[in-house]
């Protein structure tokens, strides 16, 4: 059975002026996750929004919150981000020193745990976690920025993942961030992803709400 397919549009290409509206907006889509990028100006050069965001965000969406952590010693906060709102953490495994520990405790606050590596990072990496999260990420581009090209290797890792996944972790969701558009996001569905993440192409469509169920069905 194909695994339902998510859309987790990225607000950090939206228009912070008028986050409720966004918000409201995709509460309204067929977007079933909302991606919310934290960097900290030290895991990645670029700082972008933290708790209070976060917060607002919770209480305007009942969708799924999809934390991405672009930050260093992730095991710090990562408990604050879960109180904060965030339904699903996403973590860094080049951040991290203690990756069991840092999964521990994202699931003692009751949130859904995921690692996510680099586009450099191979696909290795993440065989000995697949049994213990429910999320693998696979950076498509370089963490740090909306707006970048697809890098195309990522197809051959996602193949890779899924079939390490149907041996180890069958439920364990593949999600793909960076540079996907409905020019990629059938082959990414057909190579194995089933959560894509899509920030420029959302919000910089003419209708954001239409974008949304397009990519869904592509
Ligand atoms: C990049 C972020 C992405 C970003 C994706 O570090 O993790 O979530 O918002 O943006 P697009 O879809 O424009 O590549
Ligand atoms: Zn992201």
């Amino acid at each position: 059975m194909e695994p339902q397919r998510i859309l987790a549009p990225s607000i950090l290409s939206a228009d912070f002026g008028h986050l409720g509206r966004t918000i409201r907006m995709l509460d309204r889509s067929a977007a079933q996750w909302v991606h919310v990028d934290v960097m900290d100006g030290v895991f990645v050069p670029n700082i972008s929004f933290g708790f209070p965001v976060l917060k607002a965000v919770r209480r305007a969406t009942r969708k799924t919150i999809d934390v991405h952590l672009m930050i260093v010693e992730p095991e710090r906060y990562v408990q604050r981000f879960v109180e904060a709102g965030a339904d699903l953490v996403t973590f860094h495994l080049e951040a991290c020193a203690d990756p069991a520990r840092c999964i521990a405790l994202i699931r003692e606050r009751g949130a859904r745990a995921g690692i996510t590596i680099k586009p450099a990072t191979p696909i290795e990496a993440v065989r000995e976690w697949i049994a213990s999260v429910d999320m693998v990420l696979l950076m498509s581009v370089e963490p740090g920025f909306g707006g970048q090209a697809f890098i195309p290797a990522t197809f051959d890792k996602i193949r890779r993942l899924r079939r390490m996944a149907d041996a180890g972790n069958p439920a364990l969701s593949i999600e793909v961030d960076g540079g996907v558009s409905s020019q990629n996001a059938r082959e990414l569905y057909e190579a194995g992803a089933n959560v894509l993440v899509a920030g420029s192409a959302v919000f910089g469509a003419e209708d954001p709400e239409s974008e949304i169920a397009r990519l869904l069905q592509c």
